[in-house]
C-alpha cells in the first residue's frame, strides 16, 4: 500500500495532525500538552501521511524567518514505524515547501538525530533538555545539499 503524503488540507486534516501528536507526543512520551501545542500552530504547515485513508503520521514546517525554515513534530503513530512513512514526509517537506528556504533547522530528540542525518541534517549545538527530553540542533543547507544527497 503506498502512502499518500502532503500538505494538511483544512480543518479536519489539521485535526489529525495533532490527534498524532497526542498519540506519539503526549501520551507515549509524556511530552505536557500545554507543550506539545504552540503559537507556531496557528501558522505552521502541517503535514500528513496516509495509509489507506488513514492518518498515521505528521510533520510541520514553520517559517522563522525569510531565508529559514524549522521543521518539528515528526512523528509516525508507533504501529506504523519503520515503513519509511517518516522518511517520506522529511523527503516531502525539503523537496517541497522546505525548498523555499536556504536553510532549514530542526530539534532533534538525540535517539533520533541518526534518522536526520539520513537527509543531510548535521547537527550544531550543544544537548538541551526541551519537555524533558534531550534534543540537539540540526541544519540543513540547501547549496550543501544537492537532491541526490537524500
Ligand atoms: C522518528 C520517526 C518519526 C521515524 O519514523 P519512521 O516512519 O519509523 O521512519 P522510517 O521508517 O522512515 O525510518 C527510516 C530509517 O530510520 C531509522 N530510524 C527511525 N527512527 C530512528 C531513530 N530514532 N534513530 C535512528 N534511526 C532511526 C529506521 O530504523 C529506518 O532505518 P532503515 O531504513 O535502515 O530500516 C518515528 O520513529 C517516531 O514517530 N518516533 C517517535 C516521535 C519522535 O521521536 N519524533 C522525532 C522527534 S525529533
Amino acid at each position: 500500500m503506498q502512502p499518500v503524503i502532503g500538505r494538511a488540507k483544512g480543518f479536519e486534516d489539521v485535526v489529525a495532525c495533532l490527534g498524532i501528536r497526542l498519540s506519539v507526543f503526549v501520551a507515549e512520551q509524556a511530552v505536557p500538552l500545554i507543550e506539545e501545542v504552540d503559537d507556531y500552530d496557528a501558522t505552521a504547515t502541517h503535514y500528513l501521511a496516509c495509509l489507506g485513508g488513514l492518518a498515521v503520521g505528521t510533520a510541520r514546517l514553520v517559517r522563522l524567518d525569510g531565508s529559514t525554515g524549522k521543521i518539528g513534530r515528526v512523528a509516525v503513530l508507533a504501529a506504523y514505524r519503520g515503513a519509511g512513512l517518516g522518511s517520506s514526509l522529511v523527503q516531502h517537506i525539503i523537496a517541497n515547501e522546505g525548498a523555499a528556504y536556504a536553510v532549514l533547522v530542526l530539534d532533534s530528540q538525540v535517539t533520533a538525530i541518526g534518522f536526520y542525518e539520513r537527509f543531510g541534517f548535521r547537527a550544531t549545538g550543544g544537548t538541551f533538555m526541551d519537555a524533558g527530553i534531550p534534543h540537539r540542533r540540526m541544519e540543513r543547507t540547501r547549496e550543501r545539499n544537492s537532491p541526490a544527497a537524500y
